[in-house]
């Protein structure tokens, strides 16, 4: 197994990719590692969007406020939360903080898988919900959280700076 330290230091968020198309086996275990993720009380109230039509892209990009590089992805994750179940389950609590914590777990997961998997992503969250909701006639109920495009990298950007383990952590 990859060191897990090395896999989430050297993950990159990538902007451009080649034409490849991505096996549906390979997607699958990354959907998996997905669904792995952790939730609150294990309601996994996620729902993914696998977006590959080039028309249903387009529209996805387009809702991302003209992000190229999301068009420009074979593959397309669109990652939801489930209000009305985390709504029933635990009011507000659940649809400001668990659903949207849900799903970013999920897609952090998916992330580091897709890179162990050589595939290059990157976590969008500038969208317009609605937009989304409309091109990929996703129900109400299902809240997009982020948009993750897939493919192969074309390249791999420089990695950005962190802040320091000082200037993060506080130890008490
Ligand atoms: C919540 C969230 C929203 C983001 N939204 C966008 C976005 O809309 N477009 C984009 O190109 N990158 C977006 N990013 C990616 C960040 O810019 C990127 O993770 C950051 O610059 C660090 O680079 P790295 O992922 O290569 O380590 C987002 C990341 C997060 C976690």
């Amino acid at each position: 197994m990859e060191n897990i330290y090395d896999l989430i230091k050297q993950r990159r968020s990538v902007r451009n990719f080649k034409p490849d198309s991505v096996d549906d086996a390979v997607l699958k275990r990354i959907l998996e590692a997905a669904l792995w993720a952790p939730s609150a009380g294990n309601t996994q109230a996620r729902m993914f969007y696998l977006v590959k039509n080039p028309e249903l892209k387009k529209a996805v990009a387009s809702a991302c406020f003209d992000q190229d590089h999301v068009e420009l992805a074979p593959v397309i994750v669109v990652a939801c939360t489930d209000v009305e179940a985390m709504r029933a389950l635990y009011g507000k609590r659940g649809t400001t903080l668990y659903g949207i914590c849900d799903v970013s777990a999920a897609v952090e997961n998916l992330l580091l898988a897709a890179w162990s998997e050589g595939l290059g992503s990157c976590w969008v969250g500038n969208f317009s919900e609605q937009e989304l909701q409309k091109a990929l006639k996703i129900p109400k109920r299902f809240l997009p959280v982020a948009v993750v495009p897939l493919g192969y990298p074309a390249e791999i950007p420089p990695s950005p700076a962190r802040k320091s383990f000082d200037e993060s952590v506080v130890i008490l």
